[in-house]
């Protein structure tokens, strides 16, 4: 399809749900690519709307307040100031960031869908949906789990299976479970309203899989197999009483699906920032909305919310739905019920100040194309062997040499060598490849040609000496130093959509202000003359310690989550006295122990067993040296058939119980008594 031009730009980024703080995966596939995007847009003077807000609807919030023992407005009013707050303290732009429980919110989807029922869009109709007796409640969405009949993953939710992304209705289940009580549900007959997805498949079809062959492979691809698959008329109504109420008469007890109200959310937010204009924000042909979301959000806002401003007739439909894949912590899925996350409020407040360090980490690590991983030891390096040693010793010295040789006055450029000039035609070689790559939601790219440009600088300082050259020629001195702060100039611009922060103090130490995307790649940005501040250091290395107490804080958290879904094993099979009988449980002494080669797990023990001694080949190498345990007196089965284990005929069992954490520890006795006695 032909490209349009557009006149302004609609970024919105997913409304995070307000039941808890947000963490490094959200950031890393939403907030951070949706600010990149919306700063440079910014910088190069186009029109621009960077929306969020939280998600304070659906059943995720009620069932955090049920745990609790707080209200759903208490849960969504705690959580939403914290996520509020810590997005901004990490430089996120939002032009607003509102909330779905507001009163405009609450108008703006009840008028949504009074119009659509007006217009006789949705199909009401009576079925039978899944109901816990106990907990007097139907259970839809969360409150229900069960086995996805797509991919087999025993934890899908009653609206969708996080594993495949598919969208489900509570009923599609296998063995579905009430998540409040645990009972299997029963069905129960309820009347809701549908929005019949099946009668917009035809326009979905040619307006994806036709006119946006550009979108991500991810997004086309999910589509095209839900497309391919054929849609279903969906319920958009629940019976719940956290949500806002259906609009329609003889609807008390139920409120609109939290998928139906979040989406209308970024209409709300728009209304509440920009006021009566917001209607060009979305109805206007020569507005291009964009929405940041995560892959599993990918159906809401590619088939559903579509289909919801199809039935509408008067909104533009997104052109494009940069979502990105998931973000992992140090090689584990990030979770919130395991507390395996690195959440945003807690970082700002441990590494004060360093909230550049984590959107560069992040940039450098986008889950863009598949699932990527975050661990702190890259985090650690890549602040200290590009932040600090590339981008930060660059413009050090730069800053440095100009107040050792001039006395901070930026000093005049004379005639340029080819040095110069290959410098000056590398930055705007690599302006145009930055260009391309933010402009396409290459994020990862544009960030590694920006550090490109300070490697660029640094090989030219490396090149041209002005530390020698300084001795003899200060005319060539004074021009290798105009041209180095001239690339910290452009530094401070194509960086400013990912570390806003240095750039405004680099910014401020070059006495420039105002900045634009087309001043990249100039060499005549800051006047020779002019005074510039002294240099402070933009990044500071990252200490051993640093990282070895985040990892400490996450194993803590890990550790804790064991022990705390620990239960003991259930009681197997009654035996009677003579099986038990059977086995011949005896007290040894053990005489030594050594590793067994080429096998990680089995230590080989001699055991006084009183009877001239035996062999015992165990699998505790990970929880014992093999000096740990000799003089001690242990438990063993003395009448287990005997096995080879990497070549070394094993006399019998040592027992060990198993702790909550998979630790194994031997079982002994409580006092003296001779190898070879009989337990019983
Ligand atoms: O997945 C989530 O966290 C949802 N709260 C996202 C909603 S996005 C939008 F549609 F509001
Ligand atoms: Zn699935």
């Amino acid at each position: 399809m032909e490209k349009k031009n557009f006149k302004r730009t609609l970024i919105t980024t997913a409304l995070p749900y307000a039941n808890g703080p947000v963490h490094i995966g959200h950031l890393a596939g939403v907030y951070v690519p949706a600010d990149i995007y919306a700063r440079y847009k910014r910088l190069r003077g186009e029109e621009v709307l960077l929306i969020g807000g939280s998600d304070e609807h659906g059943v995720p919030i009620t069932i955090k307040a049920k745990k609790e023992g707080i209200t759903p407005q208490d849960v969504v009013d705690r959580y939403h100031n914290i996520i509020k707050d810590s997005f901004e303290e990490l430089g996120i732009s939002f032009d607003y960031y509102g909330r779905t429980t507001s009163d405009t919110h609450r108008k703006t989807a009840s008028d949504f869908f009074r119009r659509l029922y007006d217009k006789g869009e949705f199909i009401e109709k009576s079925s039978m949906q899944l109901y816990d007796p106990e907990a007097n409640q139907f259970l839809a969405d969360r409150y229900v789990t069960g086995t996805c009949p797509h991919c087999g993953n025993e934890h899908a939710y009653g609206d969708q299976c996080e594993a495949c992304g598919t969208s489900l209705n509570a009923t599609d289940l296998i063995n579905p479970r009430s998540a409040i009580t645990g009972n299997v549900p029963v069905l129960k007959e309820t009347s809701h309203w549908f929005l019949p997805l099946d009668k917009w498949e035809p326009k979905l079809r040619e307006w994806i899989l036709e006119d946006h062959k550009e979108w991500k492979t991810n997004v086309y691809g999910q589509c095209k197999s839900w497309l391919d698959m054929g849609l279903q008329p969906r319920a958009v109504s629940r019976d719940l009483d956290w949500g806002i109420p259906v609009p329609v008469e003889g609807a008390e007890g139920k409120v609109l699906y939290v998928w139906f109200d979040a989406p209308i959310g970024y209409i709300s937010n728009t209304i509440d920032c920009v006021g009566e204009g917001w209607e060009k924000w979305w109805k206007d042909p020569e507005t291009r909305m964009l929405h940041f979301i995560g892959k599993d959000n990918i159906v809401f806002h590619c088939i559903v919310f579509p289909s919801m401003l199809m039935a509408d007739g008067s909104y533009n439909l997104p052109d494009n739905v940069p979502a990105n894949e998931f973000l992992n912590l140090e090689d584990d899925k990030i979770s919130t019920s395991r507390n395996w996350a690195v959440w945003l409020h807690e970082y700002l407040r441990e590494l004060p100040g360093k909230q550049d360090v984590l959107r560069y980490v992040l940039t450098a690590n986008a889950p863009e194309t598949k699932d990527n991983n975050f661990t702190w030891k890259d985090f650690q390096a890549r602040n200290n062997s590009e932040l600090v040693a590339i981008l930060g010793n660059f413009i050090n010295r730069a800053l440095v040499l100009t107040h050792k040789y001039f006395e901070g006055i930026v000093p005049p450029a004379g005639e340029l060598t080819d040095t110069d000039r290959e410098l000056i035609a590398e930055i705007g070689r690599l302006k145009e490849e930055m260009t391309e790559a933010l402009e396409t939601f290459h994020f990862r790219e544009a960030l590694r040609v920006a550090m490109d440009m300070a490697r660029a600088g640094n090989k030219y300082l490396q090149e041209t000496e002005p530390w020698k050259t300084a001795k003899t020629d200060m005319a060539r001195t004074a021009t290798v130093l105009n041209i180095a702060l001239q690339t910290c100039a452009n530094l401070a611009i194509a960086f400013e959509p990912f570390l806003p922060f240095m750039a405004a103090r680099l910014l401020k130490m070059l006495g420039g202000d105002k900045i634009t995307w087309d001043m990249l790649g100039c060499f005549d940005l800051i006047p020779a003359g002019a005074k510039i501040g002294s240099p402070e250091l933009l990044f500071e290395k990252i200490e051993d310690s640093v990282v070895e107490e985040q990892m400490a804080k996450l194993l803590r958290a890990k550790e804790e989550n064991l022990l705390a879904a620990w239960k003991p094993a259930e009681v197997k099979e009654t035996v009677d006295f003579p099986t038990f009988e059977k086995m011949d449980i005896r007290v040894g002494k053990v005489l030594e122990c050594e590793k067994v080669p080429k096998a990680d797990k089995l230590l080989k023990f001699r055991i006084d067993d009183g009877m001239g001694g035996r062999t015992i080949v165990s699998g505790i190498a990970k929880h014992y040296k093999p000096e740990d345990l000799v003089g001690k007196e242990v438990c063993f089965i003395a009448n287990f058939e005997p096995r080879k284990l990497k070549g070394v005929v094993s006399e019998g069992m040592i027992l060990s119980a198993q702790d909550a954490d998979g630790r194994l520890v031997v079982i002994g006795p409580h006092g003296e008594v001779r190898p070879g006695s009989s337990v019983g």
